[in-house]
């Protein structure tokens, strides 16, 4: 029986995603590196460091820099993120989130997140979502993706067996994580890139509680 969701939020939640990737866009440029859209997918989901190794090792550069000097632009990376979402006043949730996090919570559902953006909660904050929580994982004590351990942790924290839970994600390394937790997977986005998902759909829009729980009653029975 399910009794929890666990959603992922740069991407699932809010369009982040987006200023995740221009940013990083930023940093790459001054390092010389070209990053495309496609690139870029290799990258969602996946923790600051992470992304710049990434990213050095796709521009070949992946000797070039100190521990010192990688934090440095890491730092500056998260800089920029901070100004586009300063920019970007109007921080909106993806069409029918809203709906669909208090659909989830009416319905007796447990709610948690699992992000690997130290953001995370300034980002709900400004959304006003935070309190919709009942627990959110912490990016800083577990393993990034595509490693289970945000979702086994939100799951922990949320006092649910792994096989209670819906996971959803639009990241490749997210779904890969989710599978290794032992949870139904729901990816958005392109299916060329979450293929491993239960099931899978264009946009958030297509999200429905309703719908999620059919597609897990029927892998399921
Ligand atoms: C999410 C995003 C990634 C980002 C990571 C760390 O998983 O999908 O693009 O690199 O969080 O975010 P942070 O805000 O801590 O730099
Ligand atoms: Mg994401």
């Amino acid at each position: 029986m399910i009794k929890a969701f666990i959603f992922d939020l740069d991407g699932v939640i809010t369009d982040t995603a987006e200023l995740h990737y221009q940013a990083w866009k930023r940093c790459a440029e001054k390092l010389n590196i070209t990053i495309d859209s496609k690139f870029n997918e290799r990258l969602k989901g996946v923790g600051r460091m992470e992304s710049l190794e990434l990213i050095l090792e796709h521009g070949g550069k992946q000797n070039h820099f100190t521990e010192k000097e990688k934090r440095i632009v890491a730092e500056e990376k998260n800089e920029y993120y901070r100004s586009l979402l300063i920019e970007n006043q109007s921080l909106e949730m993806l069409p029918n989130m809203h709906t669909l996090l208090l659909d989830i919570k009416h319905s007796g559902y447990k709610l948690a997140l699992a992000s690997a953006s130290r953001n995370a909660p300034l980002i709900l904050q400004a959304l006003g979502i935070t309190q919709l929580f009942d627990s959110l994982a912490d990016p800083s004590i577990v393993k990034g993706k595509p490693a289970p351990d945000l979702f086994l942790q939100a799951a922990a924290l949320l006092k649910v067996e792994t096989q209670e839970c819906i996971a959803i994600e639009d990241a490749q390394s997210g779904i890969e994580a989710i599978n290794r937790a032992g949870m139904f997977a729901v990816g958005v986005g392109e299916v060329t890139y979450l293929k491993q998902a239960d099931y899978v759909v264009p946009t958030t829009k297509e999200l429905s509680l309703n719908e999620i729980l059919v597609r897990w009653w029927e892998k399921e029975y």
